[in-house]
């Protein structure tokens, strides 16, 4: 489908959460800012948003705010104008989109963009937005399909695509269709969420306006989508960037096997492949093998190390003859060598982990 191109259309960028089941990693960064396929995460939203000819963004912030201003300043290098609207204490979800509207310029019959803050979706906004507008739509939720409808917003439509309920983290739902975290306001409706106390739009605006018969549209599609809320999605969201499978126009080069930041030094006897990054300044030694995972900047992965669906972060360090899968290593910490850390363990930052009395080998 060709892309719609917009112009002056205003968004809102919700990135108030805490991140928390990406901790360690959001300890000291908001997940939105996390280091993407080689840049902070929002510059792969933004740009794509700016794609559309979307020209101003409201960033709705609260957790560690003052990093957002600091990583994207008035947004003229991104091609973007760029406001920030900080919540003292987090409004949720509503009650940002309510607080970050007093920056909009538009009119009250306007459409605007609202995006979550930690989304890669492939989806035409450009048609969202048409197919908003010429049916007069409140909302127009875009939604996607996944295999677990539970961990999301569960979203039923009827024949003409109007959304009956909004579930949000349903344990029963009714439908694989869930809340992809894209939506399209009248802005006359944003200004009716109430202001200065904390709203769900998902468990009060959303069932609010379904109930009182205004038109909330579903807008669904089968392209890229993925939240990067959770360690593995995170790790596989880098990835699919890197090899092309969303493409970026954010990404730092063509796609490819993997990505090598400025001063990254990787020895021709290391393998390092499936969209790994390797961060600047990082260290691969000889017999290394990275498969799919995130190498923090100034790392270093010593040698005959296999590291598969991870994350390394900053400055840490994995000895030799380690095993790293489907885990997160914090900043600074140092993995002893010869451990074998597997599925969905993570070490907080700094922590030192002797090395193993007896060695694994994945000969074995
Ligand atoms: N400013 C601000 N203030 N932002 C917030 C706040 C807040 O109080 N609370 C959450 N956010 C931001 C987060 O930073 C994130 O970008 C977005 O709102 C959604 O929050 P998540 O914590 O990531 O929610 P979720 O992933 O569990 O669920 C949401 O996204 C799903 C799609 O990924 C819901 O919208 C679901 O319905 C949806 O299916
Ligand atoms: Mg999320």
């Amino acid at each position: 489908m060709a892309e719609t191109p917009l112009s002056d259309l205003e968004a809102i960028l919700l990135v108030g959460g805490q991140g928390t089941r990406l901790r360690p990693l959001t300890l000291g960064t908001p997940k939105p800012l996390l280091p993407t396929a080689g840049v902070p995460f929002l510059a792969h939203q933004l740009a794509r948003a700016r794609s559309f000819g979307v020209g101003r963004i409201v960033f709705a912030t609260s957790y560690r705010a003052e990093m957002f201003s600091e990583a994207f300043g008035d947004g003229s290098a991104f091609g973007l104008s760029i406001e920030y609207m900080t919540e003292e204490t987090p409004l949720g979800t509503g009650g940002a989109i309510r607080n970050a509207a007093e920056a909009l310029t538009c009119g009250p019959d306007a459409p605007v963009l609202v995006l979550n803050g930690d989304i890669l979706s492939g989806h035409d906004i450009g048609d969202q937005v048409a197919r908003h507008v010429s049916r007069g739509a409140a909302v127009t939720l875009h939604l996607t399909e996944v295999d677990d409808p539970s961990r999301f917003g569960c979203v039923p439509t009827d024949e003409e695509g109007r959304v009956t309920a909004f579930l949000e983290k349903t344990p029963n739902p009714v439908t694989n269709l869930i809340n992809a975290g894209c939506y399209v306001f009248t802005r006359s409706v944003i200004d009716s969420i109430p202001a200065g106390r904390v709203v769900s739009v998902e468990r009060e605006t959303f069932p609010g306006l379904i109930e009182d018969g205004a038109l909330v549209l579903g807008y669904a599609d089968a392209s890229y989508w993925l939240d990067v809320g959770t360690p593995a999605a995170f790790v596989k969201g880098s990835r699919d960037l890197v090899l092309g499978r969303l493409a970026s126009p954010a990404l730092p080069g063509p796609p490819g096997d993997f990505l090598a930041l400025p001063g990254a030094m990787i020895s021709p006897e290391a393998k390092v492949s499936g969209g790994s990054v390797v961060g600047a300044r990082a260290v691969v030694e000889s017999g290394a093998r990275i498969t799919g995972s995130v190498l923090g900047d100034d790392c270093v992965v010593h040698a005959d190390a296999e590291v598969v669906d991870s994350v390394v972060g900053i400055g840490a360090r994995v000895s030799s003859g380690t095993v790293l899968r489907d885990v997160v290593i914090g900043d600074g910490a140092v993995v002893g060598a010869g451990n074998e850390l597997l599925a969905g363990s993570r070490v907080w930052p700094g922590v030192v982990l002797p090395e193993c009395a007896v060695r694994f080998s994945s000969d074995v």
